[in-house]
């Protein structure tokens, strides 16, 4: 039974002729990877109502305890492994087949769900669970271990191995990162899927696509800050509702 309502249903026509010309920019958070059964952070049942976000995903909290860091993260790449793409992910990677040199990719998930959808060229805000990165020497590279036979993992030079992704108060990579700007300045639809668009740098996109001109879809179930910046909002599941846009 489909939760979307009758008004969202005039509103995705007036979408989907939206994305016929012009640059797209599809910019995800966790929601649209709930349907995947991977938790959302701050949703009903999120991590961080479950979890500290102070104890586990910042450099300091890493620095005093990386054994309990890792322990939860393992759990978290156990819980990731086992989830599959959903027809959320499966329908931006249809779009993406479709019109190539129109559409970018932007996500806040380090789930890898995009890739494994089959998606290309996905333009990674805040990092890679599947890849860890050295403290000591830097040296960084692809992991899908679950769980992990030794927590710390160490690095061949004796580093302790943290996971490449981007924690509270760290600078996101600064290539991506301009790609998505670029990519914000210069779309002409801008569809925020799945995300509360609270936490900053990469909340502050959707306000740079709508000065820059673009018309803002917000794709959630919920309100967010970000829906006074919509010219389209689609109330409803990112699984539901994207498959409807092509
Ligand atoms: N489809 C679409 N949206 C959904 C769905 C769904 N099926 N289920 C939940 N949502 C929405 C929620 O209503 C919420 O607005 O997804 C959003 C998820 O928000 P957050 O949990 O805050 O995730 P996100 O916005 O990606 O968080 C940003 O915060 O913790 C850090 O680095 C982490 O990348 C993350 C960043």
């Amino acid at each position: 039974m489909s939760r979307i309502g009758e008004e969202v249903e005039s509103a995705i026509e007036a979408v989907r002729l939206s994305l016929r010309t012009g640059q797209i920019v599809a910019f995800t958070g966790a929601g649209i990877s709930a349907e995947s059964h991977v938790p959302t952070f701050r949703g009903a049942d999120g991590l961080w109502r479950n979890y500290s976000p102070e104890k586990l995903a910042t450099a300091e909290a890493f620095e005093s305890d990386p054994r309990l860091v890792w322990e939860w993260y393992d759990w978290l790449r156990g819980l990731i492994h086992a989830a599959q793409p959903n027809p959320g992910h499966l329908a931006l990677t249809e779009l993406q087949r479709r019109s190539p040199e129109r559409f970018t990719l932007v996500t806040q998930n380090m789930d890898g769900l995009h890739e494994m959808a089959g998606s290309q060229d996905v333009v990674k805000l805040h990092g890679d669970i599947w890849r860890l990165r050295c403290v000591s020497c830097g040296r960084e590279g692809r992991n899908e271990q679950t769980p992990m036979d030794h927590l710390p993992p160490i690095c061949r030079c004796g580093g302790t191995l943290r996971p490449a992704i981007v924690w509270f108060g760290e600078m996101l990579p600064v290539d991506q990162w301009d790609r998505a700007m670029d990519a914000s300045r210069s779309a002409d639809v801008f569809v925020a899927i799945g995300t509360s668009a609270l936490v900053y740098p990469a909340a502050g996109l959707v306000q740079v696509a709508r000065q820059s001109g673009a018309r803002v879809v917000i794709v959630n179930p919920d309100p967010t800050p970000a829906d006074e910046l919509a010219t389209w909002i689609l109330r409803g599941p990112a699984g539901e509702i994207l498959p409807r846009l092509l």
